[in-house]
């Protein structure tokens, strides 16, 4: 069963330039205890995204279209109470660059334990002890919960942010980037215990990140968007054989593969194009070296082909 089901969600900021469209009619959904990856390019949508998942979109940002059905109920018509009880408890986020936007003044501790307390009517002591669990859950000894941020380390901060996500066994989670900007073996860490966590908290999650790489360790689904579309939508396994969508494949050979396996990347000519003013038809043309006259003046429609949801016209 979907546990979260995004209708046609249309996210506009406005620029003095305009509207630029950094979600533009997005679908998909993501099914009770998976993981669905969110990946493409800087400057895709996939924070606007996320964002308007959890209702935090802000100015110049602005949710113009679209249902987000969270178990059954539409988080874009509840109540700020409604928000606030949801958000935290059952709906969490670690967001991007997360390491830095715990609070400097306060131990991660009381920030688990302050987090537990806003849900949960239960007093200090046992809330220091949850959080002391947390931090264990997490990797961080629970001898740590009276450090301040400026104590920890890159990863145990992003570690922190996570036992802060997790603190109140949340139905879904949304993790936005959590181990970019980390290097290589705190990466690797950080994907261990996270896949640890969906475990053991049986958690539902949408992952975001840069590459497939990292998606293909994580998730069961993925979900590629460019320019505010989604291009294509498939199993991970699927996705990473036989990417369909040429974005996907230029994705995939851009990347070294996180295990170390060689292979010759190949850089993504050009850039994602600027929101306001999007390209006529595929948003994805001027860099595509399969682009038809088609793709340049009609924008393709998603459609199912071999268990893959694509928008491409020249995908057979
Ligand atoms: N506050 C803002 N005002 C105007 N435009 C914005 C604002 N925030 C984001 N955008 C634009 O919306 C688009 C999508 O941004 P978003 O942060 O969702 O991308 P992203 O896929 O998360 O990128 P990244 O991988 O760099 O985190 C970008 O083109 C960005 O410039
Ligand atoms: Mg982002």
């Amino acid at each position: 069963m979907a546990i979260l089901e995004i209708k046609d969600l249309k996210v506009h900021y406005l620029t003095k330039e305009g509207p630029a469209l950094a979600v533009d009619s997005i679908n998909f959904s993501v099914k009770e205890n998976k993981t669905v990856g969110l990946i493409g390019e800087s400057g895709c949508g996939k924070t606007t995204t996320a964002r308007a998942i959890m209702k935090f979109v802000k100015e110049p940002g602005k949710i113009m279209g679209g249902e987000i059905i969270f178990k059954g109920r539409d988080i874009l018509t509840m109540s700020d109470k409604e928000l606030r009880t949801l958000r935290g408890a059952e709906l969490t986020i670690v967001r991007q660059e997360a390491q830095n936007a715990l609070n400097p003044v306060m131990t991660i501790g009381d920030q688990i334990a302050e987090v537990i307390r806003e849900h949960e009517h239960i007093d200090k002591r046992t809330a220091w002890e949850r959080a002391e669990n947390q931090l264990d859950l997490v990797g961080i000894s629970h001898h740590r919960a009276k450090s301040f941020p400026h104590e920890l380390s890159g990863g145990m901060r992003q570690r922190g942010m996570i036992a802060i996500a997790t603190a109140c066994n949340p139905d879904f989670i949304i993790m936005d980037e959590p181990i970019t900007g980390l290097d290589v073996i705190v990466q690797r860490q950080l994907l261990t215990l996270i896949n640890d966590l969906r475990e053991k908290l049986n958690l539902t999650a949408l992952f975001i990140a840069h590459d497939l790489s990292v998606i293909s360790e994580t998730c069961d689904d993925v979900v590629v968007m460019y320019a505010g579309k989604i291009m294509e939508k498939a199993d991970v396994v699927s996705l990473y054989k036989h990417p369909l969508h040429p974005y996907t494949q230029a994705l995939i050979n851009s990347y070294p593969s996180i295990r170390g396996e060689k292979k010759n990347l190949v850089s993504i000519p050009g850039s994602p194009p600027r929101l306001v003013s999007p390209p006529k038809g595929c948003r994805f043309h001027p860099r595509c070296s399969f682009a038809i006259d088609r793709c340049r003046e009609e924008a393709p429609e998603i459609r199912e082909v071999d268990g893959h949801s694509v928008a491409c016209h020249i995908v057979k």
